[in-house]
């Protein structure tokens, strides 16, 4: 097992480290505060590559592998995991996807400007009453002859506002339930498409999130990805992906609380002596450090498998889960070493709190992380 870094993996952490430290954290807090969409870190982090890194060159993409991406979330995620949601979905979701399943002319429409970051991608899954439970899509996609009229609602959709392409998961055939579910790329301003208000989120607070209405969408037949009936599968193996990308932005989360309380925890005197220096802090450092470190050779393993065109499922399901549960486990013992400060909004940590309970939540609860890796434990 080799432990180290690559050199181009190395200069792609230093980019990302170097942007977000002095980039994207001088205005971190006032976007969070005020909901502020961050449009001109997005034009920067398109200059830096970061939009369609992994996406192969002959389709205009940077060609890197999955762990340098993880890399460059971690970094963004220890000061801004708004940004590293918004690279999430359009990199594991909306690119791979049609990358590894679309049609060479879908690819060569759409997949193309996504790897350039002139175009952003959303994944449009979740319903009202089909979050956990994927497969009970109510959201309908007739099939027309030479188009599909799209009719429904979509939920919780990161880049809803500002994405140009979307993938849209829907039902054609109900009565084959998961089998009769289709998947499409729909323009984004196409007539019908309409968005609700956006959501007031407890973190995440500069990514767009609104729920999106189709009315009588059309959608061009050669925009179905795959074989008719593909689509929850296809759902299915983005999120094997999805899940890589959340689990390095809930370990950038843990390592941005942790890497606070540790500093705060020298310069902080009570009983006349830094705080680290009473046992009972430095014992949740050590804690925090240990869970840190396992989190990392999870999510680098999920990463280094999927390069390597091994079954990573699982162990994407496990990093997912066991990066979102530390993350909210050290942050919650990041405010608490931080005292008073740690309840105010300058020292961060409170935000690194808000943000990591999404991690626990989107692209599959926790509970549904444990679904995924009950089965396949019990079944091998
Ligand atoms: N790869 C390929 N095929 C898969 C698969 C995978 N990873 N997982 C399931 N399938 C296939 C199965 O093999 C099965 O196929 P057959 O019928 O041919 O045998 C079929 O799909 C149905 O599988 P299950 O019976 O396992 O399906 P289920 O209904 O029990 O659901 C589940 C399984 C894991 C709970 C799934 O519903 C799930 O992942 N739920 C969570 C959904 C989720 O993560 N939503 C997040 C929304 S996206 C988002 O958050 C994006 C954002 O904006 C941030």
């Amino acid at each position: 097992m080799n432990f180290e870094l690559t050199e181009e993996q190395k200069l792609i952490q230093q980019a990302a480290k170097d942007f977000a430290e002095k980039e994207a954290l001088l205005d971190v807090i006032e976007r969070d505060e005020k909901a502020i969409y961050p449009t001109h870190h997005i034009r920067r982090m398109k200059e830096l590559g970061f939009f369609g890194m992994t996406v192969d060159p002959k389709y205009d993409g940077g060609g890197m592998d999955t762990l340098s991406y993880v890399l460059v979330l971690e970094e963004l995620s220890k000061h801004d995991a708004s940004l590293a949601v918004i690279l999430s979905v359009h990199n594991s979701l909306a690119c791979w996807g049609i990358e590894n399943f679309g049609s060479e002319q879908q690819k060569e429409k759409f997949l193309r400007p996504l790897a350039r970051g002139e175009k952003i991608g959303a994944f449009l899954l979740s319903e009202p009453e089909a979050g956990s439970d994927a497969s009970h899509q109510k959201t309908l996609a007739e099939d027309k002859g030479d188009y599909y009229l799209l009719n429904g609602i979509k939920n919780w959709i990161t880049s809803a506002n500002t994405a140009d392409i979307y993938l849209v998961i829907a039902q054609t055939y109900p009565e084959l339930k998961h089998k009769g579910i289709n998947a499409f790329i729909v323009d984004r301003h196409s007539e019908g498409i309409t968005l609700g208000p956006h959501e007031n989120k407890m973190g995440m607070r500069s990514s767009d999130t609104h729920s999106v209405m189709f009315n009588n969408v059309k959608v061009p037949k050669e925009n179905r990805i795959g074989p008719d009936g593909f689509g929850f599968k296809f759902a299915m193996m983005c999120l094997e992906v999805g899940r890589i990308g959340i689990a390095a932005q809930a370990l950038g989360i843990a390592e941005g609380a942790y890497m606070r309380a540790l500093k705060y925890s020298k310069e902080r005197k009570a009983f006349g002596v830094p705080i680290c220096q009473h046992q009972a802090i430095a014992f949740k450092l050590a804690e925090m450090a240990t869970k840190i470190e396992s989190a990392k050779l999870l999510v680098y393993k999920a990463a280094t498998y999927k390069d390597e065109h091994k079954p990573f499922g699982l162990l994407s399901a496990m990093a997912k889960k066991y990066c979102s549960d530390i993350a909210m486990e050290i942050t919650t013992e990041a405010v608490q070493i931080h005292g008073g400060y740690g309840y105010v909004k300058e020292y961060h940590v409170e935000r690194l709190f808000r943000e990591a309970k999404l991690t626990q939540i989107y692209e599959g609860t926790s509970e549904i992380q444990n679904i995924i890796i009950s089965r396949a434990i019990l079944t091998d």
